[in-house]
């Protein structure tokens, strides 16, 4: 092969390498501007990107259980801001309550 070639092909690929890992560690991305978002910048981006709080939507017991695993493991949040963060995850990033929930939820609206 050409070296001039292999050279823009690896330069090209380092390239692209260094775009997307610049995207995944970007802690702003994918956060809606609203109340709680200083909070996750603060206290949730320190050990891990906010893509990775964000890649999937939770049921809000989930994101319940969630915070509660992480301020274990040591993210400082009072429990005022622990709501403010739920809050807004759910508002955000919320899924359908699990499918026991939901079957529970089901039988107590057709009575
Ligand atoms: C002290 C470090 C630390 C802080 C602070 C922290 N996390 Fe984490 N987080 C981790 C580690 C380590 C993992 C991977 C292991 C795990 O899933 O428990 C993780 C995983 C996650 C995951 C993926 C879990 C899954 O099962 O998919 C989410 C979502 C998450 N954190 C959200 C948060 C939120 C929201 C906050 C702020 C309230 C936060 N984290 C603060 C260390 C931290």
């Amino acid at each position: 092969m050409n070296p001039r070639i292999l050279a823009v092909a690896a330069a090209a690929a380092l390239c692209l390498g260094l775009t997307t890992t610049a995207l995944a560690q970007n802690p702003v991305d994918g956060l809606p501007d609203e109340p709680g978002k200083e909070l996750i910048l603060r206290s949730c981006t320190m050990c891990h990107s906010a893509a990775q709080i964000v890649y999937k939507p939770r049921a809000p017991e989930d994101w319940t259980d969630l915070i509660g695993r992480m301020v274990d493991r040591g993210a400082a949040l009072t429990p005022e801001e622990q709501d403010a963060v739920y809050a807004y995850l759910v508002k955000n990033f919320g899924a359908k309550p699990a499918v026991a929930a939901e079957g529970a939820a089901k039988g107590s609206s057709s009575r």
